[in-house]
């Protein structure tokens, strides 16, 4: 990884990620800017609609409710800054597919609670210190502008990686390292196995 990437990332969430993202990931990247920020928009959509799921189902998990009710108003900040930019440079907002990546890590989550809730926050945890990387590595080579919102963002989703850790931890019966080994896995075969949909959280880009 490139020291500039480094400097940005907390070396916990380093080690946490069983991989960095490939550089013909962030070649694929730079190729489709347009993409990259329309896939961003959904994904801080999507972000804050999962902690208002959790919301939903969890209404007895007082910190849970307090996390993820904070979480969700900053995704949907994000979301108004990314739709904000995606104007400001004539991008227009249209439907894509969802990457295979979130259902990819969670087909795994296991079906009772208080497992299957355990299980969802370190996926969480997962997808943000992805997001968190990802947003990290392309620092270096963004204009001025994007590099900037890409550095508040590399500050909040790692925080928000760390929120749902705590959670999890919180709310296990049990040692978490087994579950974070088996999705770290899971999360590096996404990351690293040929992917044909070019997304934010894509593989490596089947034609490189
Ligand atoms: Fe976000
Ligand atoms: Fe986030």
């Amino acid at each position: 990884m490139s020291t500039d990437a480094n400097a940005l990332l907390p070396r916990e969430l380093q080690s946490f990620l069983s991989c960095e993202t490939p550089d013909a990931w962030i070649d694929e990247a730079l190729a489709h800017p347009t993409l990259l920020l329309i896939d961003h928009a959904q994904c801080e959509k999507k972000a804050a609609s999962t902690a208002m799921n959790l919301m939903y189902r969890y209404v007895g998990h007082t910190d849970l409710l307090t996390k993820m009710s904070q979480l969700a108003r900053e995704e949907l900040l994000h979301f108004e800054q990314v739709v904000t930019l995606m104007r400001d440079r004539g991008i227009t907002y249209r439907q894509l597919s969802a990457s295979r990546y979130a259902e990819g890590l969670r087909r795994h989550v296991r079906r009772d609670d208080p497992e299957r809730l355990v299980d969802i926050l370190i996926v969480g945890a997962f997808i943000e210190a992805r997001s968190c990387e990802r947003f990290a590595r392309l620092i270096p080579f963004l204009d001025d502008e994007l590099a900037k919102f890409y550095r508040a963002l590399v500050k909040s989703e790692g925080r928000h990686y760390e929120d749902y850790l705590a959670l999890a931890t919180q709310y296990a019966t049990q040692d978490i390292g087994p579950r974070i080994a088996f999705f770290a896995e899971r999360e590096r075969e996404l990351i690293e196995a040929p992917d044909a949909c070019f997304r934010f959280h894509s593989g490596v880009p089947a034609a490189a």
